[in-house]
């Protein structure tokens, strides 16, 4: 046996697939609220805990032994009640054997249908700003990103340019509503557009609809589903994380034709395999209620309504919010600061913590806009608008 040289021990040098990457902003103004004991309204994740009957399901679940490997493609009572869902809310019928699949949350989804579908080469047009995880994924994939801005101040989607921008080599488009970061939601006119868009392409839509739930003054969530040509094309991804305040337990799933979940699940099965069991079976006997759902807007739009009575007595102009739980506010009467110092400023000086719109855009575009989060209890945004309120 030959001994080891030790100083020839190494690290192979590494080339990064993904060079653009860093620690995400969110991280950074999570860290830098967590050190100087700010009100944390960057990141977006609810401060107040989920029903306990959720928690009390999942306990029973693990308590009867549902502790093993479910079945690659979800529980089958999730996928289910997951269909019943969709059908009952926008008349699309998925069958849950062979269109529903349950995800580790919709990040998984989202890189997961990216993997399924896009080929070296392929172009997939985002829509900016954007969730931050699109990018990187389609670049993982080989693919070629190509970003199409909303339109600057509105956040609405530029048809004309989203035509410009498809090519015989444009694989996908992703779509997002509503809309992280910019709390737009798109109209029933804006899904039929995109669906004469696309209607004589071969062109896949992966709509990313983890807000489905928080769609504010009586409008209408217009999933992909309610669209037959949109349908027939698109992978759904939804998140229960958001939906019943529970992000950490990171589950969600796609919805889409039998031909695509078919595609989808060969690199589910071989990503992630399966999801945690006794959380999909407590899910599925919670989802037997649609109250909880159904109560959501109303839940957080006097969440929505109560921060924007505070933010309307500074100096700060208010985007609309019309679904999320985003609030989008323009800086340049309270600051001549760009928008990723103002947010440092705003965390370490005025003790709340907001993310820089910069941080959505591939360029850094800055337009001296912050998005608060109000998914936090009343009394958090009270303290947090009693700190902004010498603005
Ligand atoms: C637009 C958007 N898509 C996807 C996700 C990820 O959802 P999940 O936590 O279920 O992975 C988020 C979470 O913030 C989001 O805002």
């Amino acid at each position: 046996m030959t001994t080891l040289d030790t100083a020839s021990v190494r690290t192979p040098p590494l080339q990064t697939k993904l060079p653009a990457v860093g620690t995400t902003i969110f991280t950074v103004m999570s860290a830098l609220a967590a050190e100087t004991g700010a009100v944390n309204l960057g990141q977006g994740f609810p401060d107040f805990n989920c029903d306990p009957k959720l928690v009390n399901d999942v306990t029973a679940a693990m308590q009867q032994g549902l502790n093993q490997y479910p079945p690659m493609a979800g529980v089958p009572a999730l996928r289910e009640a997951i269909s019943r869902k969709i059908e009952a809310l926008h008349g699309h019928h998925y069958r849950a054997a062979d269109e529903i699949t349950v995800t580790a949350g919709a990040t998984q989804a989202i890189i997961t249908a990216i993997l399924a579908i896009v080929r070296p080469g392929d172009e997939v047009i985002v829509l900016e700003p954007c969730y931050d995880s699109y990018v990187p994924n389609i670049e993982l994939a080989g693919g070629v990103v190509v970003r199409v801005p909303l339109t600057p101040g509105t956040f609405r989607p530029d048809f004309d340019r989203i035509a410009a921008a498809m090519s015989p080599r444009t694989r996908a488009i992703l779509i997002n509503s509503p809309h992280n970061p910019s709390a737009t939601v798109w109209s029933q006119q804006d899904m039929l557009r995109l669906q004469e868009l696309l209607a004589p392409t071969d062109i896949f839509l992966i709509s990313d609809e983890v807000y489905e739930h928080m769609v504010f003054d009586g409008q209408t969530h217009q999933s992909a589903a309610r669209f037959p040509g949109l349908a027939a094309r698109a992978f759904i991804v939804s998140s229960f994380g958001k939906t019943y305040h529970v992000t950490g337990w990171k589950v969600g799933y796609v919805a889409a034709p039998a031909a695509l979940s078919a595609e989808f699940r060969k690199v589910h099965q071989f990503n992630v395999f399966t999801v945690n069991t006794p959380v999909q079976h407590a899910l599925a006997q919670y989802m037997a209620d649609p109250k909880p759902y159904l109560d959501l807007p109303a839940f957080y739009q006097h969440k929505r309504d109560l921060f924007r009575a505070g933010l309307a007595r500074t100096r700060f102009k208010l985007l609309p919010s019309e679904g999320s739980y985003f609030q989008c506010v323009d800086i340049s009467e309270v600051s001549d600061l760009g928008e990723a110092d103002f947010a440092q400023w705003l965390t370490r000086e005025i003790g709340v913590a907001a993310i820089p719109l910069s941080a959505f855009y591939g360029d850094g575009f800055d337009q001296r806009v912050v998005r608060f989060c109000f998914a936090k209890k009343d009394e958090t945004l009270i303290a947090a608008l009693d700190r902004l309120a010498k603005l």
